[in-house]
């Protein structure tokens, strides 16, 4: 079976066993502890752990660090999240399974990681996500849609990495298959960067720089020379005929440092 089948499949199952276990009860509070069941129903998503090789690569990719503030959508068991934490970021988990949140608590308590590690009852499409510089998610592909324009929305810059499922034709900047640490179907990283928006005409010493844009990916002409380039966050880099240039979007300016420091400013 080629990947794509392999993927579209385990779609499918991933969506039956959604509607398949949503009536499935959870044992009442007190009784036996909790024990996730992979397969078991979510909201809009069924619980399939991460396997951790692919939990490392993902924040591998993300560069996270102790700068950073992590926020994984439907956390699970909190595995991505703990691992964020142990890497000295600030890491914040959305599930709406509260025996999920539960039982992440204890794992974040276990390893000794409650000062980084939070989790928090929600819903991930009724959560802020401005706060975070890196968001991890394992959904479905027609859930990484749904969140696609509230995620090109966010800061330029910010990253974003999903276990197996692509957000159509916004390719992913960077794509890893993990083999260590990774026998399932689940083993594919993907990293986006949410660009910058600087579609439009920008004034810049050399003639009128018209850019038009498809996600990262930017055309267009310089004076009568055309442009091709791309965006990695905020910066920016582009040729036009055999110029190199590259610089930094700010808003309504780009700071340009190659071929020469100068700015372009955005026409209205
Ligand atoms: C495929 S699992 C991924 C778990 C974890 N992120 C990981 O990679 O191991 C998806 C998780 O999303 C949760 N979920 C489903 N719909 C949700 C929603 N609307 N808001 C928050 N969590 C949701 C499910 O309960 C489940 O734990």
């Amino acid at each position: 079976m080629s990947t794509r089948r392999a993927i579209s499949s385990l779609v499918v199952a991933m969506t039956v066993m959604v509607s398949a276990s949503a009536s499935a009860q959870a044992p009442a509070a007190g009784q036996t502890p909790f024990e996730p069941q992979v397969g078991q129903a979510g909201k809009d998503v069924v619980w399939v752990p991460t396997p951790q090789g692919v939990v490392d690569k993902m924040l591998d990719m993300a560069k996270v660090t102790k700068d950073d503030f992590v926020m994984d959508l439907g956390s699970g068991d909190g595995r991505t999240v703990i691992t964020a934490a142990k890497r000295g970021a600030r890491a914040m988990g959305i599930e709406y399974n509260p025996d999920m949140v539960d039982l992440s608590k204890k794992n974040a308590e276990a390893a000794g990681m409650t000062a980084r590690a939070t989790f928090m009852k929600a819903d991930l499409f009724e959560t802020d996500l401005s706060k975070a510089n890196v968001i991890t998610m394992f959904l479905l592909p027609s859930i990484n849609m749904k969140l696609r324009p509230t995620i090109l929305n966010l800061r330029p810059g910010t990253r974003i990495v999903a276990n197996t499922f692509t957000m159509e034709d916004w390719q992913a900047d960077e794509t890893a298959t993990v083999t260590d640490g990774c026998s399932s179907s689940w083993c594919t990283a993907l990293l986006w960067i949410v660009p910058a928006k600087v579609e439009g005409t920008w004034a810049i010493p050399g003639g009128d720089l018209k850019l038009t844009q498809t996600f990262q990916i930017i055309s267009g002409t310089l004076g009568t020379q055309a442009v091709q380039g791309r965006l990695h966050g905020a910066a920016i880099e582009f040729t036009a005929g055999t110029t190199k240039y590259s610089g930094t979007v700010e808003g309504n300016t780009i700071k340009m440092t190659a071929p020469s420091a100068m700015t372009a400013t955005k026409k209205m």
